[in-house]
């Protein structure tokens, strides 16, 4: 049974894990703090990049001896395996640490057994402290093993009448100063930012994340069917970051630099890419969380292919009375469709509301 000091302490490793979120894909976040045989912390660490030492080798470092004897608190269970690094289930044993409390288990079928290599070894073994904390620090980057396909957190910023733009199209800006900041802080946090060509044509958006320090930047995805709103001298093509544009597999891209071509299938139904192709292709090179920003055509496909995990709107105390809603056709016509969500977090940003939200499984006779 864990001590409220011990709780603290993996609260402490959960809130280290998260200064990696967005820079660790395809890996996990995970954080690791080290008490040493006295319950002094002696070593913190966290994973900082995909490639770089895993958390528990931060810590295990900064502690240098006084890890011997002690205590090292995980996100999640050490791994077992020799990726680009070993594993930290034997850096663990080796350093002398005698016992390891972590929190969530490894999923992943070639890190796992991480625990039973710590016992086998004589470390005495704890999982479970704050595992819903953690899963949920985690929760891209589990998903996406679940799932086999990134996490998607589909962001819009709306009045409060549900208008993502005016009539004539104008949209900058509905949210506050700092709720466009909070934005970046999305942006900053996920793996690729992914936008229509609907809202590319319109905004001529830069898609990158401006005002957070140290960030990794996402890569940026403009899904363009027939290779029309992105021209040469878009802002998405700047060179700040990397970026695709994924367009159909005839369509005519030669105005496009040929990396940044992304040719995939077009949707069954005929309506634009195939969202699930799109998913597949972005996994495939290592993403393993989407911040979708619209528009409202794009996340009706989204929403429609069961393809949004998250939903985080940011309502402004504002009325247009006309303009595009903040979701188009999401091939939901009638109410026992509806996509129910629950709510998980409402915060007050600046002048305006974040309302963060999750598909609620569908529940028989609904
Ligand atoms: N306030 C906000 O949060 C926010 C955010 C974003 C945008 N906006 C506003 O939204 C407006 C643009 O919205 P929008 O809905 O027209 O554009 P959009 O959702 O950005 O883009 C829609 C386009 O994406 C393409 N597409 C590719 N694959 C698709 C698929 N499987 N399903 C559906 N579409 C697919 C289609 O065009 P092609 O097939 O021809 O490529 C489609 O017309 C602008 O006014 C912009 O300012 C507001």
């Amino acid at each position: 049974m864990a001590t409220a000091a011990e709780t603290a302490v993996m609260r402490r490793a959960i809130t280290l894990a998260a200064r990696g979120l967005g820079a660790t894909s395809p890996n996990p976040v995970v954080g690791c703090v080290i008490l040493d045989a006295s319950g002094e912390v002696a070593g913190e660490g966290f994973h900082q990049r995909a490639g770089g030492p895993h958390a528990e080798i931060h810590a295990l470092r900064e502690a240098g001896e006084r890890a011997r004897g002690g205590t090292a608190f995980v996100t999640l269970e050490p791994c077992n395996h020799t990726g680009r690094t070993g594993p930290c289930a034997q850096a663990l044993t080796e350093a002398g640490v005698r016992r390891v409390v972590y929190a969530v288990s490894d999923p992943n079928p070639q890190a796992t057994g991480g625990a039973d290599t710590l016992r086998a070894a004589g470390v005495q073994v704890e999982q479970g402290l704050l595992a819903d904390e953690a899963e949920a620090g985690n929760t891209a980057w589990l998903t996406s093993v679940r799932l086999g396909r990134p996490y998607v957190l589909w962001k819009y910023a709306a009045t409060l009448d549900g208008r993502i733009a005016a009539a004539d199209a104008t949209s900058r800006w509905i949210t506050s100063p700092e709720a466009r900041a909070d934005v970046h802080r999305l942006r900053a946090e996920a793996d690729a930012v992914v936008v229509g060509s609907g809202t590319a044509r319109a905004d001529d958006p830069q898609l990158g994340v401006r005002g957070v320090e140290g960030v990794t930047q996402p890569l940026r995805v403009v899904v363009d069917t027939d290779a029309t709103a992105v021209r040469p001298g878009a802002r998405v093509l700047d060179g700040t970051a990397p970026t695709l544009v994924a367009v159909a597999d005839g369509a005519e891209a030669g105005h496009l630099p040929a990396e940044s071509v992304l040719r995939l299938p077009r949707a069954a139904d005929g309506q634009g890419l195939d969202i699930g192709a799109l998913l597949a292709a972005l996994h495939g090179r290592g993403i393993r969380s989407v911040l979708l920003e619209g528009g409202p055509v794009l996340a009706g496909a989204f929403v429609a292919a069961g393809a949004v995990d998250t939903v985080v709107g940011y309502l402004a105390p504002v009325l247009l009375g006309a303009g595009p809603p903040a979701l188009a056709d999401a091939g939901i016509s009638t109410i026992s469709q509806a996509l129910r969500l629950d709510v998980t977090e409402t915060v007050r940003i600046g002048p305006d509301l974040r309302i963060t939200a999750v598909p609620v499984p569908a529940r028989k006779g609904n």
